[in-house]
């Protein structure tokens, strides 16, 4: 199996650049039959993944995935050492408007993004564990804002992870630049979500990039267009 890493480079850009990275069956679900996106597509999908966290300053992972998938902070280990360099594991971001992040989040390396309005109490008991709470905009994130805030720390290299309503609300906004979509071999039926979840339809043109096919699994990549 034969993956590029260059492919995945990220542009020169006069904003942190925003990537998404989401990964659906061809009947267009999020998830596999066990609720999780995780196994849909396979080991190529898996080294797609690693060489875009491998790339990327900071991940950003709404709390309903790293809930459902158990996330934990980026190290090392996960990562292609020489893809790294000697650069740092990037840093876990996590969208929450209610602050309830799971236990093993709240730690060192691990950043949460929420409006100003987020519960006080929690947020200290976050900084306590060595958590940076980014707080950008009142009633819903400000996202130009946590750009701004993003490109003061050096993290250009942002990639998203999901899920489908983080990247509705990325959309939306129009703050998103690149998605990386892996399409697996497989139909799912069930009531899985889209990659996409929101209530407002909002037409963002994209264009192919680039697609290539790793072991029966379609590798894509499509840009915004502006
Ligand atoms: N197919 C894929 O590539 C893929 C990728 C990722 C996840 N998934 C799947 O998607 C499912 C989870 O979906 P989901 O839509 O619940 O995921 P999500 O977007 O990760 O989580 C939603 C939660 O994240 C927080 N959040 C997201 N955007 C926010 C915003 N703009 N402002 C404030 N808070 C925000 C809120 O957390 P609080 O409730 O804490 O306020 C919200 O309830 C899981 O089954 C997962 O396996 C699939």
């Amino acid at each position: 199996m034969t993956i590029d890493p260059s492919a995945y480079a990220y542009p020169d850009a006069p904003r942190p650049w925003v990537r998404a990275t989401m990964v659906t069956s061809v009947d267009g679900s999020a998830q596999d039959a066990d609720g999780v996106s995780g196994s849909l597509g396979g080991e190529p999908d898996h080294r797609a993944f690693t060489i875009m966290r491998s790339l990327a300053h900071v991940v950003l992972v709404g709390a309903g995935t790293a809930r459902a998938e158990g996330y934990g902070p980026i190290t090392r280990r996960d990562l292609d050492a020489e893809l790294l360099g000697d650069r740092p594991a990037p840093t876990l971001v996590l969208v929450t408007r209610s602050l309830d992040v799971p236990a093993g989040l709240r730690t060192e390396g691990v950043a949460v993004v929420t409006t100003n309005g987020a519960d006080a109490e929690k947020s200290l008991v976050l900084e306590e564990a060595g958590v940076e709470v980014l707080r950008h905009g009142d009633d819903d994130i400000d996202w130009p804002g946590v750009l701004d805030a993003f490109s003061t720390r050096g993290w250009d290299h942002v990639l998203a992870e999901g899920g489908p309503t983080l990247l509705g609300e990325l959309l939306r906004v129009d703050v998103l630049d690149e998605l990386c979509l892996t399409i697996a071999p497989t139909a799912v039926g069930g009531p899985g979500p889209r990659i996409v979840t929101s209530s407002e339809t909002q037409p963002r043109p994209l264009e192919l990039a680039d697609s290539t096919v790793v072991d029966g699994v379609l590798l894509t990549r499509w840009l915004r267009v502006r």
